[in-house]
Order: C-alpha cells, then sequence, then structure tokens
C-alpha cells in the first residue's frame, strides 16, 4: 500500500432483532464509511465489530453474551498469530438496557452505545483505538441522530428498502422493553422522510416498507405546518413515481385510526398485507397487559381494514402464558386465531424481562407455556398453509428482487410478502412481474413468469 492511500478498515455488523435493527445497521455502516470503514464479510477479517443487540426476550439478549464468547476467542487467537487487534462495540437495545454491565459481564467490550446515539459512534470508534477509560453511551440525547447520521442511505441496493419514520413507544404492555429500551415516541418530519424516500428510489429501491415500533402511531410535522399521520404520509409517498409498492410496520390496535383503514382501499400501492399484533384473545389478560383493547374490538378492526380491502392478508404477533393466563384465557387466544383467520403469525413463550411490570407477578410454568405455544402454533401454521393454498392458480404481481439458488431462478415477494421462486431473466431484477402461482411450498410459492409490467421504471 502506497504512502497516500489512506488505510481502508473493515467492520462487521451482526444484527439481532427487528427491522428497526436492520435499518439502524445499515445507518451505523454509513455513519462509519467517512472513517474508512468498508464492510467484512465475517467477524474474522473485521478490524470492528459492533452487535446490534435485540432485549425483547431473554434468549434474544442471552446470545450476545455467547456472541460476545466466540469474539473474544477469535480476537485472541488472531493476537496469538501476531494479527491485529478487534474493537469490539455492543450497539441496540441490549447495550440501552444494560450499559455498563456488559462492561462487566465482558470486559473485552470496548463501547456500549444505543439506539438513540449512533450518530456518536465514529467518535467512539476513535476514542476506542486509543487508550483511556470506555464508553458507555446511552443518553437520549436532545439532537435528532437521524439529522447527524449521513444523508443519502449509501448501503441501498436492491428493490426493497426499509425507511423508519416513527420510533419508541409510549404504550408501556406489561410485557415489553422497548418503551425503556427505545424512548418515548418520535415521528419524523414529513420532508424529511420524502428526501430520504427519493434518495431510496434513486439507488434502486422499489419496495419501501416505513418502519416504527408504533408505526401508526405516526404524527410527523408536514411541509404545511399541519400534523400528518400515517395514511397522509403513505399518500405522498404513494404520489412518488419511482415507488411501486408501500408496506408499515409495526401497529397497535389502539393506532388504526379511520383514514390509515380508508387507506388500504384508496391507495392501491399500499400492499393487501398488515400486521396488527393483537397478543392474546382473552379481555382479562389482554386488560393485565395494558393493551388497551379488548379482543371484540381487535376483531372490529381487522373486519374493518377487510372491507376496505377484501384481499388483506393478517399477520400477528401473540404470547402464551403471560403471568395469570388460565386454559380458559389460552382458549380465547385459539378462538380469536379463528374467528380472524391469519396468513401469516409470530408467536412467543412469555419471557420475563427485568424492569417490566409483568415481571413480578406469579409466572406460568415453562411446560404450561411450551405446551400452549405448540397448540398455537400447530393453528397458525396451519392457516399459514391454507392462506397460502388459497393462492394456487391466482395471477399475481411479483416484485423480484434477486437470483435463487438455482440456475435461471429469481426470487420476489407477493403482494402478501409471501417469497416467490420463478424462472425470469436474472435482468428483470426490481421490475414488477405477472406470474401465475404453480405450486405451494412449506415457507414459499412457486410461479411461472407471465409477463413484466407494461410501465417498467
Ligand atoms: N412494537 C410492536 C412489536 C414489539 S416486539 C408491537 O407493539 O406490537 C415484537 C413482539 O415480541 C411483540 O408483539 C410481542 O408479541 C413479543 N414480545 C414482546 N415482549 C415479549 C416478552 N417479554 N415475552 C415474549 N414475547 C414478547
Ligand atoms: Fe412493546 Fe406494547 Fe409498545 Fe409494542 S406497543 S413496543 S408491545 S410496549
Ligand atoms: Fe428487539 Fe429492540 Fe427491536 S428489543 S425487537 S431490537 S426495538
Amino acid at each position: 500500500m502506497s504512502a497516500e492511500t489512506p488505510a481502508r478498515k473493515k467492520l462487521f455488523v451482526k444484527t439481532y432483532g427487528c427491522q428497526m435493527n436492520v435499518y439502524d445497521s445499515t445507518r451505523m455502516a454509513d455513519a462509519l464509511a467517512p472513517e474508512g470503514y468498508d464492510e467484512a464479510a465475517t467477524p474474522e477479517e473485521a478490524d470492528l465489530v459492533l452487535l446490534n443487540t435485540c432485549h425483547i426476550r431473554e434468549k434474544a439478549a442471552e446470545k450476545v453474551y455467547s456472541d460476545l464468547g466466540r469474539i473474544r476467542k477469535m480476537a485472541e487467537a488472531r493476537k496469538a498469530e501476531g494479527g491485529a487487534g478487534v474493537i469490539v462495540g455492543v450497539a441496540g437495545c441490549v447495550a440501552q438496557a444494560e450499559g455498563a454491565e456488559i462492561l462487566r459481564r465482558q470486559p473485552m467490550v470496548d463501547f456500549v452505545v444505543g439506539p438513540q446515539a449512533y450518530h456518536r459512534l465514529p467518535e467512539l470508534v476513535r476514542e476506542a483505538r486509543a487508550p483511556g477509560p470506555k464508553r458507555v453511551d446511552t443518553d437520549f440525547p436532545v439532537e435528532d441522530k437521524f439529522e447527524a447520521l449521513p444523508k443519502i442511505p449509501r448501503r441501498q441496493t436492491g428493490p426493497t428498502a426499509f425507511l423508519t419514520v416513527q420510533e419508541g413507544c409510549d404504550k408501556f404492555c406489561a410485557f415489553c422493553v422497548v418503551p425503556y429500551t427505545r424512548g418515548a415516541e418520535y415521528s419524523r418530519p414529513v420532508a424529511k422522510l420524502l428526501a430520504e424516500a427519493e434518495a431510496l428510489t434513486a439507488s434502486g429501491a422499489r419496495e419501501i416498507t416505513l418502519l416504527g415500533q408504533n408505526v401508526n402511531a405516526y404524527h410527523g410535522e408536514g411541509p404545511d405546518g399541519d400534523i400528518w399521520g400515517l395514511a397522509r404520509l403513505l399518500e405522498a409517498l404513494a404520489a412518488m413515481e419511482g415507488i411501486a409498492r408501500l408496506r408499515y410496520i409495526t401497529s397497535h390496535p389502539r393506532d388504526m385510526s379511520e383514514d390509515l383503514i380508508a387507506a388500504h382501499g384508496s391507495i392501491p400501492k399500499l400492499m393487501p398485507y398488515l400486521h396488527l399484533p393483537v397478543q392474546a384473545g382473552s379481555d382479562r389478560i389482554l386488560k393485565a397487559m395494558n393493551r388497551k383493547h379488548t379482543a371484540a374490538e381487535y376483531v372490529a378492526i381487522i373486519d374493518r381494514c377487510r372491507a376496505a380491502r377484501p384481499d388483506l392478508a393478517v399477520s400477528g404477533d401473540f404470547i402464551v402464558g403471560f403471568p395469570g393466563e388460565t386454559e380458559a384465557d389460552f382458549r380465547d387466544t385459539l378462538a380469536l386465531v379463528e374467528r380472524v383467520g391469519y396468513a401469516q403469525a409470530y408467536s412467543f413463550a412469555y419471557s420475563p424481562r427485568p424492569g417490566t411490570p409483568a415481571a413480578d407477578l406469579p409466572q406460568v410454568s415453562e411446560a404450561e407455556k411450551a405446551d400452549r405455544l405448540q397448540r398455537l402454533q400447530a393453528l397458525l401454521v396451519k392457516q399459514q398453509q391454507e392462506f397460502a393454498q388459497s393462492r394456487l392458480g391466482m395471477e399475481v404481481e411479483v416484485l423480484l428482487e434477486r437470483p435463487g439458488r438455482k440456475p435461471g431462478q429469481m426470487v420476489g415477494r407477493s403482494p402478501w410478502l409471501q417469497g416467490v421462486h420463478l424462472d425470469a431473466p436474472a435482468g428483470l431484477a426490481g421490475r414488477l412481474v405477472r406470474a401465475r402461482i404453480t405450486e405451494v411450498r412449506a415457507n414459499s410459492l412457486a410461479a411461472e413468469w407471465i409477463d413484466a409490467e407494461a410501465s417498467a421504471a
């Protein structure tokens, strides 16, 4: 390497948890690019390893410590061979929740940074490379981290992209760490979001998924000085030519406003897919969870969304074994699932989280939780298969994303977020094509290509 070439370094980011973390990881890489960091494919070749962590369930949080143990062994082996050292930073929700405790449990960690302080990463990394005390940056600073991060999401490649429009949560469900790890609800201003969406489409995005821990609580400042809700934001984005598809996650039933429900019928680019967690079907448990709605209210919302968009695929989240949940309560959950009919869903055994109200209540046994989870999942898998089967023979639009595993094969997504495999030219990546569903597999659909969209962008 010549003396003039600035030394390029390598960064490896491991992402745990939700899509918000996926988005944040790309923004962290953006923030470190001007510091000379390119991305590494593995931690072995990295000079800087960042773990972007999740605290939602105990298993997710503990995984971070086992991974740190592995990274320590790798770093020691590298040192023994005379190789370069590695800087290790812990980011994300475990960083926010545990702070300095992480340094105590794993002293090889160089710094800890919470989700609201990523714009300070360059400084933290520079400090970590010099001798001195280790930094734990878990403030919720007043400055806007989105503003301080590079404007153009540099790493955007491919036809689908995430865009964080809202962050944090004020709901305080009794089981959940998110209001503590992500802080209070904050909505980004509309103008900033339109500019970021413009940049995303300019670099090839055709489908944008709006992200927020409580995305349908979005209430950002509009360019007209009014406060815009999510429906209005979706309308403005749908007017952008480069955007073919819009989605949003994750929503709370309480914030499913009439105009947002109507948007599912009036905005064709808004895909017929709604992820609306309910958690439980028993009103007693919903109340104990502090969900602020009943099972009947939830079902009524789903019915109204389906009236607006009859082909809507409904997805949800469920927790079994919340403290105090009886067999009868659990059966209410099964009954709600039967009533709604889910196209897709996530379900979890309740995991007590330190600092949340439900952690201190008398707990349901692990055996009962496992039994209920297994019964619920059997029903949800059956519904998912039924939904997939109902697509058989249908002509659908597929947004082609990337080459598949087999030569000549492309992979994309149906309007209902199902993975679709079909034989099509690789040059069609990023295009919407018409295809007929020919086969339903365990986790995806197979299709035959009919033709590409008329209005190719
Ligand atoms: N903001 C979203 C998602 C929060 S976390 C929402 O409000 O729905 C994603 C899911 O993890 C939750 O919907 C819930 O089903 C699950 N979850 C959260 N805390 C949990 C806990 N302590 N134990 C088990 N599952 C949990
Ligand atoms: Fe957690 Fe409830 Fe907020 Fe969702 S709404 S992030 S489950 S506290
Ligand atoms: Fe996990 Fe934090 Fe997302 S706890 S689910 S990474 S908001």
